[in-house]
Order: C-alpha cells, then sequence, then structure tokens
C-alpha cells in the first residue's frame, strides 16, 4: 500500500515570521545579503558567493544575455535556458562575460571627409554626442580625431564643411593605451576633465571607448556580481540529453555555474550527469541539481561525486501545471523544510554545507524572505523577471495596461526537449506541464530588485539579523489561520489607492 506522509503540504502563504529583537545598530545599509552557492567545507572560506541571493529562472522568456546582464550587475546571477542549440546557449553566455562594464565599442563613427552635416545626422541617429573620426570610418580604425556637439555650432557653422576641419585632431586627443584597467582609464578622465576617453591599440587603431557617465553609474552598482578578471558572472542550465557536448561549450564560453535543469532531478540520468561534470571539471564550476522536494532527493544526488547546490521545487512555478497533469509536486513550503533540515544534518554528519535554491512559486517579496527564513540560501525566480524591460519577450498593451509574454519550459511553445519526457530517448511531448502566458510589465529590473531588496532587509531587522545565515537561525516561523490570512489584508477601510504602482502590478495577488 502506498505510504501517507505526515503532515499536509504547505506553501509560503500559510507562514508568518514572529519578530524577534530588533538591534540599535542595524539599518539597512549594515545588512549583508551575500548568499552560498558553492557548497563549503566548515572550515573553507566560500569559493563563490553572490552578492543577492535572487537568481533568474532558465527560461526562453526569462533568462537571456541582456536579463544575465542587468541582474549581474545587482549582484545576482542569471541562469541562460538550455531550450536552445549548444551554440546559441554558449553565444550568449560569452556575450555577458564579454560585457566589460565601462569599456564599449563606439556605434558613432565618422570619416575626415565626412560633411558636418553627416555628422549632425548621425548623431541625431545614434543619439551619441563623441564620434570618433577613424581612417575607415568604423569602430576599429585608426584613431585620427575626435568630434563631439562641443566643436560646432548646428545653426551657426556650414554644414557643408568637412570634419576634418572641426575635430580635434589625434595629437591633441588624450587617449589610453589598449590593457590599461579601468580605474587607470577614469583617473585619465578625472586628470584631463574628460567626459570620454578613447582607448587604442599599439598600431593606433580605435579599440573602445570610456565614458565618465558609465563610471557614475558603475558606482550606483556596488554590488555587481563578477569574477576574477572582473566580468559579469553567469549561469548556463544542462539538460541530461547532450550535457557532455552542452558543458564543454559553455565552460569554454566562460560559463561560472552550470545547473541542471530539470523538473525532477531525483533521477539516475541526472545523477550520471553530475557525476561526469564533476569528474571533468572537479572544483573548476559551480554545479547545481534538482529539482527536488525531499530528503531522499537531497540524498540522492549529494551521493554523487559532488554538487554544489540543489534546487529544490516541484509543481509551485507560476507558469506549472505539472501537479494537474501528473499529479506529482509538493506545497513549496514543506519541500523546503524538509530537503532545509536533511542539508543541515548532512552539515553535521559529514562538515559539508550544500546550498539550496527555492525554485519557482514565489509570488511576493514576503515569500522570498519567508524562503530564505525557512533555510534555502537563495532564491530562483520566473515571472519576477519576465515582467522586466530586460527580459526577452515583447511587451503587448491589452487595455491600457502593459503586458509581457511569459511562457513555461514545459510548453509546446519552448519546443522543451528533455526535462518533461520520460527520459527515452523520444523527444515528442505528448502533453504540456506549463502554460503560455501574460504578466504586467513593470519596468527595469534595477528598480524591481531595489523595492524588494529593501523589504527582504526590513524583514531582516524585525528578526534581528545581519546577514542571511543569521536570518535562518533567528527565524521562529508560525502557521496561520485562514482567517489570519484574511486578517492580514486590509479590512473595513475603503482604499482608492494601494501599494505602489510597481507593487500592485508586479505581486498584486495580495492586494
Ligand atoms: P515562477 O518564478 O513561479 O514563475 O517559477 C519559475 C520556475 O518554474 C522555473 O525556475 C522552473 O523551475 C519552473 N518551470 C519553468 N517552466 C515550467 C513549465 O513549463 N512547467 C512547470 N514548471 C516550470
Amino acid at each position: 500500500m502506498a505510504k501517507i506522509l505526515d503532515g499536509v503540504s504547505r506553501t509560503f502563504g500559510e507562514f508568518l515570521l514572529i519578530p524577534r529583537l530588533t538591534k540599535k545598530n542595524q539599518s539597512s545599509g549594515t545588512i549583508n545579503l551575500a548568499a552560498s552557492i558553492a557548497a563549503s567545507n566548515r572550515e573553507s572560506a566560500p569559493r563563490f558567493d553572490l552578492n543577492i541571493p535572487i537568481v533568474s529562472a532558465a527560461m526562453q522568456s526569462v533568462t537571456d544575455s541582456n536579463l544575465a546582464i542587468a541582474l549581474a550587475r545587482e549582484g545576482g546571477l542569471g541562469f541562460i535556458y538550455c531550450s536552445q542549440d549548444v551554440k546559441s546557449q554558449a553565444a550568449m553566455v560569452a556575450q555577458v562575460k564579454s560585457h566589460k562594464a565601462g569599456f564599449v565599442s563606439s556605434d558613432t563613427n565618422t570619416l575626415v571627409g565626412e560633411s558636418l552635416e553627416d555628422v549632425v545626422a548621425l548623431m541625431k541617429k545614434t543619439g551619441h554626442s563623441t564620434v570618433p573620426v577613424t581612417s575607415d570610418g568604423t569602430a576599429t580604425g585608426r584613431l585620427l580625431g575626435i568630434i563631439t556637439d562641443q566643436d560646432f555650432w548646428e545653426h551657426e557653422d556650414n554644414l557643408k564643411a568637412p570634419v576634418e576641419h572641426y575635430m580635434t585632431k589625434i595629437d591633441n586627443v588624450i587617449f589610453g593605451e589598449e590593457g590599461l584597467s579601468l580605474r587607470e582609464a577614469n583617473s585619465l578622465l578625472r586628470k584631463y576633465k574628460k567626459n570620454c576617453l578613447p582607448v587604442v591599440d599599439k598600431n593606433g587603431n580605435l579599440s573602445s571607448l570610456v565614458f565618465k557617465k558609465d563610471y557614475e553609474d558603475h558606482m550606483r552598482h556596488p554590488r555587481e556580481l563578477l569574477d576574477n578578471s572582473k566580468r559579469l558572472c553567469v549561469g548556463a542550465a544542462l539538460n541530461t540529453r547532450d550535457y557532455k557536448l552542452r558543458a564543454p561549450a559553455l565552460v569554454e564560453a566562460g560559463a561560472d555555474v552550470l545547473c541542471f535543469d530539470s523538473s525532477d532531478g531525483l533521477s539516475e540520468f541526472q545523477k550520471e550527469g553530475l557525476n561526469w561534470i564533476k569528474r571533468k571539471y572537479g572544483e573548476e564550476i559551480i554545479l547545481g541539481g534538482g529539482n527536488i522536494v525531499s530528503a531522499e532527493g537531497f540524498d540522492y544526488l549529494v551521493s554523487g561525486l559532488g554538487l554544489d547546490f540543489v534546487k529544490v521545487g516541484i509543481g509551485g512555478g507560476s507558469i506549472c501545471i505539472t501537479r494537474e497533469q501528473k499529479g506529482v509536486g509538493r506545497g513549496q513550503a514543506s519541500a523546503l523544510l524538509e530537503v532545509v533540515k536533511r542539508r543541515d544534518a548532512y552539515l553535521e554528519e559529514t562538515g559539508r554545507y550544500i546550498p539550496v535554491c527555492s525554485d519557482g512559486g514565489l509570488s511576493n517579496d514576503t515569500q522570498i524572505a519567508l524562503a530564505l527564513a525557512m533555510g534555502a540560501d537563495f532564491v530562483m525566480m520566473g515571472r519576477y523577471f519576465a515582467m522586466t524591460d530586460e527580459s526577452p519577450s515583447p511587451k503587448t498593451s491589452f487595455n491600457g495596461q502593459v503586458f509581457k509574454s511569459y511562457w513555461g519550459e514545459g510548453t509546446r511553445r519552448a519546443q522543451n526537449w528533455e526535462r518533461y519526457t520520460d527520459g527515452s530517448d523520444s523527444r515528442e511531448l505528448l502533453f504540456e506541464e506549463g502554460v503560455d502566458a501574460y504578466v504586467p510589465y513593470v519596468g527595469g529590473v534595477s528598480e524591481a530588485l531595489a523595492s524588494t531588496i529593501q523589504k527582504i532587509k526590513a524583514t531582516m531587522i524585525n528578526v534581528g539579523a545581519s546577514d542571511l545565515s543569521e536570518f535562518k537561525q533567528n527565524a521562529v516561523l508560525t502557521l496561520v489561520s485562514e482567517q489570519s490570512i484574511v486578517e492580514a489584508g486590509t479590512s473595513s477601510v475603503f482604499q482608492f489607492t494601494r501599494n505602489s504602482e510597481l507593487d500592485a502590478a508586479s505581486w498584486g495577488e495580495n492586494s
């Protein structure tokens, strides 16, 4: 006879945190949100930490290079989806790694013989007012001078005159030599009071531009997640079918973290894959597995050659219909609590700490905080990021409101490859496990995260925690009755506006 577990399968919405002592020395500026993603031994220093405990889902409608760049700039990590061919996934990874904050390729260039009129038109077209003048008019030609909108008066000067007459000639241009660091480039900008520094190679060819405004932008992103070479970090997903081809291509492209993307990680296919990758790369790559919802799943995956983190969650995703279609899954809170308990026992037994990611089903900022309080080291979200400017899907307007499309990896649209098959060789998708939907558009990743992070920190202060590990230790949770859930909303009052526009649009369920 089937075994029936004691207790009910619970979700985050059924819990609340009890406040603990708030300390005088705590403020949003003193809270540390660094989060483990790499397995570590009790005494060893972490190999790699996230700067915020948030990663984006490996989904076609969520994480391409654009979103991964935006998230890494905020301190989190984007996982580039694997439901595409190996080459294009590796290209997306490479694009994130080559996004050199600070050094940009010039997209507005001209020739000495062009007229001022052409330059004015070019400036209007690209919106850029600093134009390198190169031998062949390209971004890599020999640098002959620079012309900016400060060098001429559009309505006074002779627009038929050639650029040559108005540009600052190379002899008078302050430039940097290729190989200089961003810090050195910024010092030159500061010393010579310039807004733009061209960087040239040893043959005098233009290689990039450094702008003062980018330095200021960089200062506004103090949490950027960078590798040892100061490149943005990026994760990438794998499937169990072609990892022997895909993993080497992703590592070669510069992926910092790899993770099997599967709705059910308690599988021999995944264990083989994890072992194959660990045998090949050892500690060189951070490797995640999942998804699991039980201690059994945890034990099975960690008993391999050493994975770094596990993802928890089956059936909770906002676009997910796995539970309906297959009757498989578990309430996200129950799943997380069981895996975290087993993880902590495993730490006691072996001295090895395995970070846990809570994946899917988070529908407001409170639930992110609850997941972290329950012991998740970080959370993975799809819908949250699908709603932002930087996600790959286009915006659509409906009834005066702006939406973005968001579809599951288990939909026909995503042409899912392996994860929703039974692991056999058949690629045919006989039924779907996800839906194709729309989500409200909320603006940029940076603004969305600013509000979320502020709220997580405020919750941590309520329980007297200065970092995520203290947050878990201090957290005391209570189950709430249906009546308490009603009480948690407003009652017996009329409100004409509630929440900020961002909150209402993005995480509206609790309103
Ligand atoms: P969300 O943050 O609630 O939108 O959930 C995102 C998570 O849902 C992803 O990280 C995946 O684990 C999961 N997921 C993605 N696509 C599908 C699908 O088609 N069916 C079921 N789960 C999915």
